[in-house]
């Protein structure tokens, strides 16, 4: 029996795999390549030294699925696939309604259909919207700002109605705070298509000279320095916190933080990378980004109560293992 990690070659899926293969799981990889590329599964296979199966299939895809669930026996699956780009979901809501919300909801009624009951669930921090921090997971959401976060609530509900509809499946939600960095080898990593929209690849791209500088969005929030608070997370920690889940995989709907419970400020962020690598990070700030909050750090009680995990890595590795990556695996 395997597990099935549909988005496997992406940023987080990847990491995942490999902390799933290190705890001795099979995995099986559905990824359709929109944004990622066929070379991680090379890397996979190098780091693992494992032979993974991997389907080039659209989870959308209800025939495709249900091929694969035919040719391969699943004991859970961790559902990764999902458009992710904030800015791109606002100028193309459609395309990120009909892919989010249709892929978890045929990977679901495949599941039921084939007495699959494990399912986790890739969901964000960004649906707590403007709560008071630290976010638990007790709290009511708030509306997102944006259709990607939209969908991540939706496909919450969804997957909460399922359970409430068929109570022996087991579902855990896991809403991230802000993942980044990489595996230490630097055999994996995060590459984003295009110029990044997010903190950490932006600075490695600023680092490499391929950007010239940061861009800081705004230094007049309610927040010790002015600029925005996150929780970061390590995609190593993130990716042990899917084993965990799986490991404490029981019926019912279970939500849960995944993060540091540390918030870090954009300003703190860059003078962490610049100490660890010692690399210059020129800056300008700008004003606040459209839809950006003042702080998002979680409450990370419950993870670590039921699921008996907590991040162990810091901001330090964060930077050190994302430019190791960069450096590794720029092309300029
Ligand atoms: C972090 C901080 C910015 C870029 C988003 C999504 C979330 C999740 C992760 C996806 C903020 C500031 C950023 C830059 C800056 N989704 N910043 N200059 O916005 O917390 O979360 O990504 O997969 O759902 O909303 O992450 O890395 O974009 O920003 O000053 O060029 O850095 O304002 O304070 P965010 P981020």
């Amino acid at each position: 029996m395997s597990i099935l990690v549909t988005g496997g070659l992406g940023f987080i899926g990847s990491h995942t795999v490999v902390a799933l293969i290190k705890e001795g799981y099979k995995v099986v990889i559905a990824d359709n390549l929109s944004n990622s590329k066929i070379e991680v599964l090379n890397a996979l296979e190098n780091l693992t030294n494992e032979t993974i199966p991997f389907y080039q299939i659209d989870v959308i895809d209800e025939d495709a699925v249900s091929r694969l669930f035919e040719n391969q026996k699943f004991s859970g699956v961790i559902h990764f696939a999902g458009y992710k780009a904030v800015g791109e979901s606002v100028n193309e809501p459609l395309k990120y309604y009909r892919n989010n919300l249709l892929s978890t909801i045929t990977l679901a009624n495949i599941c039921q259909k084939k007495g699959v009951k494990k399912f986790i669930f890739s969901s964000s921090a960004t649906v707590y919207g403007s709560n008071r921090v630290p976010f638990d997971e007790t709290m009511q959401l708030l509306p997102t700002t944006n259709p990607y976060g939209e969908t991540k609530a939706m496909c919450e509900r969804i997957l909460g109605d399922l359970v409430q509809a068929n109570g022996d499946f087991e579902v855990a939600l896991l809403r991230y705070f802000n993942p980044i960095g990489a595996h230490p080898s630097g055999g994996i990593g995060e590459a984003p298509n295009g110029i990044p929209n997010n903190l950490m690849p932006f600075i490695t791209q600023v680092a490499t000279g391929k950007l010239k500088e940061l861009q800081v969005f705004g230094d007049d929030y309610p927040t010790p320095d002015g600029t925005g608070v996150r929780d970061y997370i390590h995609v190593m920690d993130l990716a042990e916190g899917h084993v965990a889940a799986l490991e404490n995989s029981k019926p019912g709907v279970h939500i849960y933080n995944l993060g540091t419970g540390k918030g870090t400020s954009v300003l703190e962020f860059i003078e962490t990378f610049e100490r660890v690598n010692k690399i210059k990070i020129p800056y300008k700030v700008v004003p606040r980004r459209v839809g950006d909050v003042a702080y998002s750090y979680a409450d990370v009680s419950k993870a670590k109560r039921e699921l008996n995990w907590t991040a162990k890595r810091n901001l330090e590795h964060m930077c050190r293992d994302a430019w190791n990556f960069e450096k590794l695996n720029s092309k300029d």
